[in-house]
């Protein structure tokens, strides 16, 4: 068996955690704080975890400078459990907003002699209408993971109800690998532009699969000056599951940032929400069951239920604690080795990491093929062909990486190739050994 330290591991997720951290987790699963009991054992509601919840929700803030009036959530069920999630919740804010607007006009209405109750009959038939002809969910499809939250979303309350506002694959040979223009999407027009504006705008900052990542915050989705109100700006749903605290994010322009930890965060088990509190209760209203189901509209599990985890601080039922301290102890450690830089610290590593590969990459085009274009190459998941895809070459590349302790580099599944992630965990020494065998494989020694 080798040592840890021999081996050097590009797995896309689960994926490498620090040593360090693992360390300290084995003496904790044992006896947590010298206290005979370990931190599995421990109750979700004793004040070891509460301090436990506490650190890494601190850590994150500091970490991400997350504003004051942003809340953090550590809910199970994965990326893939918030693609739910999203849905009904912001389609139950978009219902309600449109009821409370529909009762007010149709209120003066009947006042008015301009139309004949009974208001709440009237209500919901206005409302019904709105439903079927404008609720609209946007999605920008980069890749498999966007691809898979549009199709939960269709799912859960229809396709018609789902404006896929871009696919990158048909600008692409029919296959992810770019992102184009903003002017080509397809957003369902804002409100002030005298649409309907959609109940969000959902995409994934990072694209696992296909080793597609925005380069930035997109253009179309930034809130302008002309939206007075917070209502009028659009929802921004980002999934940020592979490449969460690897880049600086201005938080304030995401209405819910999510993530599942168990790439650069933590370990597979807890998932992280950072959602804006005007979006929650007491703030905002949310649409009752009854009226949700009336109106032929999904009603979520409760442990999906962002209001309810919000309310009960992430502890509404029993939360994987061990989880949120490999979390904690992750972004602890973070916070002290980025010291004032705080995650851009980070990103200066992942960086360097990324071009390293990308450049050893590059200078072997006759052997190498960088999937994604250039322009939205992810920093976290470097997805290439070896040899033009070639079976027996790629098998020979993974055989010989192995061989030097580099491991996990199989592409995914439903792709194929290569794909090393560069994530956090994944130190410039072993970004250095993988450079040097991409080099020896392409000069065949
Ligand atoms: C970007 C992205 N989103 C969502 C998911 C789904 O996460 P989970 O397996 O935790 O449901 C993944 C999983 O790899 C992912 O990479």
């Amino acid at each position: 068996m080798p040592p840890r330290s021999d081996v050097h591991y590009f797995g896309a997720g689960p994926a490498p955690l620090p040593t360090s951290v693992l360390e300290r987790a084995s003496q904790a699963l044992l006896s947590y704080k010298d206290s005979g009991v370990g931190l599995c054992e421990i109750s979700h509601r004793s004040g070891d975890a509460n301090q436990i919840l506490a650190d890494a929700k601190a850590a994150m803030t500091t970490l991400l400078d997350i504003p004051e009036d942003y809340e953090i959530l550590f809910l199970q069920g994965g990326g893939s459990g918030e693609f739910s999630a999203v849905v009904y919740h912001m389609v139950s804010l978009w219902v309600e907003k449109r009821r409370i607007r529909a009762q007010e006009d149709l209120t003066v209405a009947i006042a008015d002699g301009k139309t004949e109750g009974p208001l709440e009959q009237k209500v919901f038939q206005r409302l019904k209408q709105e439903v079927d002809e404008e609720l609209k969910l946007d999605y920008l499809v980069t890749g498999s993971w966007s691809l898979k939250a549009s199709q939960e979303a269709a799912r859960l309350v229809g396709a018609p109800h789902v404006n896929v506002a871009l696919d990158a694959r048909t600008e692409n040979d029919g296959q992810f690998g770019i992102i184009p223009p903003e002017s080509t999407w397809k957003l369902t027009a804002r409100t002030r532009e005298g649409g309907p504006g959609s109940a969000m705008v959902y995409f994934c900052d990072n694209e696992t699969v296909d080793g597609v990542e925005f380069p930035s915050f997109p253009e179309s989705l930034q809130a302008c000056p002309e939206d007075a109100v917070d209502d009028d700006a659009p929802m921004v749903i980002a999934d940020m599951s592979s490449n969460f605290i690897s880049r600086k994010v201005d938080v304030s322009k995401y209405s819910v940032i999510f993530g599942g930890a168990q790439k650069n965060v933590g370990n597979a088990g807890v998932t992280i929400v950072i959602v804006k509190k005007s979006l929650l209760p007491p703030t905002a209203n949310l649409a009752k069951p009854d009226l949700l189901r009336k109106l032929n509209l999904p009603v979520g599990p409760i442990v999906f239920d962002w209001p309810t985890i919000a309310k009960n601080n992430s502890l509404y039922n029993t939360l994987p604690i061990f989880d949120v301290w490999i979390a904690g102890q992750v972004m602890a450690d973070l916070v002290q080795t980025c010291g004032s830089k705080k995650i851009a610290g980070q990103q200066e590593v992942s960086d360097e990491k990324a071009k390293l590969l990308y450049g050893t990459l590059d200078r072997y085009p006759q052997v190498y093929r960088v999937v994604p274009h250039q322009s939205v190459r992810s920093r976290m998941n470097i997805c290439f062909r070896v040899a033009g895809g070639d079976e027996q070459k790629e098998k020979a590349f993974l055989a010989g990486a192995e061989k030097r302790g580099l491991m996990g580099l199989k592409g995914h599944r439903s792709v194929g190739g290569i794909r090393a992630s560069n994530y956090n965990a994944v130190t410039l020494d072993s970004a250095k050994l993988l450079a040097k065998y991409l080099e020896d494989f392409a000069q065949g020694v």
